[in-house]
């Protein structure tokens, strides 16, 4: 961060403290509160972060009035139509875009990593049948830090390298396996001779009765959802995986509680509930209702994939996300999907409301994901492990960052305390 010669002045108490202001590259200043408790004694208050920086960083900068997402400067759009999911990887991850050999090397690497240690399998046959694919994941990729005790030092840089590799590469097996688990179906094993996507599609949907063909309209479709996913700066769900790392501990726990905080509706699992919503709403005629709901303050119902903390704008991704789906549900013929047309006049209606506007209320990232994903043959319960198995990029590449940072400390919030002062036990009798 650079220093700028300005300050601010705070004033409590009848004291005055002057407060460091840091100025980023993009993006807003920052007061430097970091001495404010120990000089002034008093704490900021700020529940949900709202307006709160918790680390510096370097990986990805949103401007929520713009809808701009950037990562490490490159802009999404350009992301995701240029490149590809692990060439973004790679650029999350080390900073720049690869040189071919480079890309090469790294792509090999993630490939030989795919396959799973043989007996989590068993860990799998322990879930019910009916168990969501996300509870699921949340079990084995915490279990991973009992299979691979050969990258969980992360004081080691090597292995923290392997670690990295390891989630990126194994995330989209274990996803799979929860999806195969769940339909009683048998596992596929990952292939060497696929790229990422087509090897996720494939440990998907193959069967071992016959041959899986992978449609490139898919893996192409699906490279650029993952793309779309990957990383999102401070993030509920990389904020809990920074902040459980910031104890310590192994990679694999820590990216198991970035799974487990992205499950929320609120979050990552807006693409199921927003899927859910269209199915709900069923038909145009019925938008008007729905909306009218999301507007009552007395009715706890939200427009599921609409709304942002940080955009107050177009989110830059639904933008693309809604060219894909368009695009993919017009190639396999089915670009009348019903759940589409609802959307689309939904988000219409919605943007000329006035509620929505006032309130910078946008389509987000979840919006049009869902449809997508149905129309490549997943049940809503697989949308959230996508957005997981994405996500993992982000939740390793912030989590990299942090604990090369030698600033990096453990992270422990104060409260306003609103409970009883000190007062004496009563025996239960006199009570
Ligand atoms: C993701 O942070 C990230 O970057 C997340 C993410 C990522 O890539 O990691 O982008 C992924 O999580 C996208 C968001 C997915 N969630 C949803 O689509 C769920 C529906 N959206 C809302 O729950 C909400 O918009 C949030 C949770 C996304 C944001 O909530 P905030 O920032 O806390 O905003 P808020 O709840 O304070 O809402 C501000 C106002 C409120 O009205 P008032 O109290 O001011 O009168 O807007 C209203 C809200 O009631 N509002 C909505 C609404 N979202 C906000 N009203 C109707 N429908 C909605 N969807």
């Amino acid at each position: 961060m650079t220093d700028s010669n300005i300050t601010a002045t705070l004033t409590v108490h009848g004291e005055t403290y002057e407060l460091p202001v840091h100025s980023p590259t993009a993006g807003p200043d920052v007061i430097d509160i970091r001495k404010l408790y120990s000089d002034a004694g008093v704490f900021t208050y700020d529940p949900g972060f709202t307006s709160t920086a918790s680390c510096d960083s370097t990986i990805t900068y949103i401007d929520g009035e713009k809808g701009e997402l950037l990562h490490r400067g490159y802009p999404i759009d350009q992301l995701a139509g240029k490149s590809h999911f692990l060439e973004v990887c790679y650029l999350l991850l080390y900073g720049e875009l690869p040189q071919a050999k480079d890309l090469e090397q790294f792509e090999t690497t993630i490939t030989r990593h795919t396959m799973l240690h043989e007996q989590m399998q068993y860990f799998y046959r322990g879930f019910r049948r009916d168990a969501h694919p996300m509870a699921i994941m949340v079990g084995v990729v915490g279990a991973m830090s009992a299979f691979y005790h050969d990258s969980t030092d992360v004081s080691d840089p090597h292995q923290r390298e392997v670690a990295s590799h390891r989630l990126i590469a194994k995330m989209p097996t274990i996803a799979a396996w929860a999806y195969k688990y769940h339909i009683g179906q048998p596992f596929v094993y990952p292939r060497n001779d696929l790229d990422y996507a087509s090897n996720f599609l494939r440990m998907c949907f193959a069967v071992p009765a016959e041959e899986y063909e992978v449609n490139p309209i898919l893996s192409r479709a699906m490279d650029r959802i993952l793309t779309l996913h990957a990383d999102h700066e401070q993030n509920a769900s990389t904020s809990t995986v920074r902040l459980a790392s910031s104890s310590g501990a192994n990679p694999f726990a820590c990216i198991a509680a970035g799974v487990a905080c992205l499950w929320g509706p609120a979050h990552g699992g807006a693409n199921q509930a927003c899927l859910e919503m269209l199915e709900e709403i069923g038909s145009v005629d019925r938008i008007p209702e729905y909306i009218d709901r999301a507007k009552d303050k007395n009715d706890p119902f939200r427009l599921m994939g609409f709304g942002h903390r940080v955009y107050k704008n177009f989110d830059p991704r639904a933008t693309v996300m809604k060219q894909s789906a368009d695009e993919v549900l017009e190639l396999l013929g089915v670009e009348n999907n019903p759940k589409l047309q609802v959307a689309k006049a939904l988000e219409k209606q919605a943007l000329e409301d006035p509620y929505f506007a006032e309130k910078k209320l946008f389509p987000n990232v979840d919006f049009y994901s869902g449809i997508i994903l149905e129309a490549m043959g997943f049940p809503t319960s697989m949308f959230t492990p996508i957005f997981a198995l994405s996500r993992t990029v982000g939740w390793v590449s912030q989590w990299k960052e942090m604990i090369a940072d030698p600033q990096n400390k453990i992270g422990r919030p104060r409260q306003l305390y609103l409970g009883e002062t000190t007062r004496d036990y009563v025996d239960i009798e006199n009570r």
